[in-house]
């Protein structure tokens, strides 16, 4: 299955941009393989159009904003956050604009940071993260950067109890638990959730992060596949402590996604400094970016095509639920070998 192939991606929210990079200007961002320009209002809300101007397909991200409005920076026109153009430079003030005169224009709203855009009818809503809008908790942004590897190959990773083991091998994986205690699945309307238990290695930096001195601890995992392309993956650990990694691979194109990740604690800056979490969790995902930039583009859903473990189970369950989803909107899965 390649993201690009199938329609119904689009029904989908994602997060495109931290909000505060609009501050500085237009942004343009790839989604889906269509080019989109951000920028905030008069309201300072952020808007999203596609990146070509209806004049003479100039790229409105090389613009600049002038009242809430985006300016063509060829010949001036201006367009406003629904894709309207507003003015047109080289007419008379009193002379009407042609309706027609127009861009695509797409649905847009902030949350958690960020800036997410649905390129059609969206089937949900923005995930809902409780924690990150609870008082308790501290939202700590971490990565935003593009990994060469497809969404749905890393959704399956986070749910894959088995990789940390070999892929861990600087940070938290132990070669005594090659495999979880508990793995429970459960199906939800949009997604799946998880319950696991695994034994960690509990390393310096770790142990400071999580005021552990222990060598090895033990991670309760609650973990939520959102569909299409979102993660939450909660850990407890025995003291107590709360560690929400909320992780979105916004599909670029079929071989290239955006890694956006925050995470969410029940700890403060005093006990922990961020850049003390986002180190740890930076050589995390490193390890994790490595082996899946190495993996096809192409995500088969069927069965027969990749061979599987019993530790495999939540991402045989994500296939199926994608390949259902294709099969309520009347996508078949394009498959390119
Ligand atoms: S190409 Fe945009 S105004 Fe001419
Ligand atoms: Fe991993």
């Amino acid at each position: 299955m390649l993201v690009t192939q199938q329609p119904v991606f689009r029904r989908f929210w994602y997060p495109v941009m931290p909000r505060q990079r609009l501050a500085e200007g237009p942004q343009t961002f790839e989604l889906l393989g269509e080019s989109l320009v951000l920028w905030l209002d008069q309201q300072g809300q952020p808007a999203a159009v596609r990146d070509r101007c209806c004049h003479r397909t100039a790229k409105l991200s090389l613009g600049r904003v002038d009242q809430g409005r985006i300016c063509c920076p060829y010949h001036g026109w201006e367009f406003d956050p629904s894709g309207a153009c507003v003015r047109v430079p080289q007419l008379k003030a009193d002379a009407a604009i042609p309706a027609h005169y127009r861009v695509a224009a797409y649905r847009c709203t902030e949350r958690y940071g960020y800036v997410w855009v649905c390129l059609e009818d969206p089937l949900l809503d923005v995930p809902q993260i409780d924690e990150a809008e609870d008082p308790n908790y501290r939202l700590i942004q971490e990565f935003y950067e593009p990994w060469q590897c497809a969404g749905l190959r890393v959704m399956e990773n986070e749910l894959d109890l088995a990789h940390p083991t070999f892929v861990h091998t600087e940070t938290f994986g132990s070669e005594d638990h090659p495999t979880p205690d508990k793995l429970e699945i459960t199906e939800t309307d949009w997604g799946i959730h998880v319950y696991g238990t695994l034994g960690v290695v509990n390393p310096e930096l770790q142990q400071q992060n999580l005021k552990m001195a222990e060598a090895q601890t033990l991670r309760t995992l609650e973990m939520d596949w959102l569909m299409p392309f979102t993660i939450k993956l909660k850990i407890t650990y025995p003291n107590g402590l709360v560690h929400i990694v909320v992780n979105t691979m916004t599909p670029i194109s079929d071989g290239c996604s955006q890694m956006v990740q925050f995470c969410v604690r029940n700890d403060t800056e005093v006990d922990t400094p961020a850049a003390a979490v986002i180190a740890f969790d930076r050589a995390v995902t490193l390890e994790d970016k490595h082996i899946l930039e190495s993996t096809d583009d192409d995500v088969p859903l069927s069965l027969s095509q990749e061979e599987h473990m019993f530790t495999d189970r939540p991402g045989i369950m994500i296939r199926k639920k994608v390949a259902a989803l294709l099969k309520t909107q009347g996508e078949a899965a394009l498959q390119t070998h």
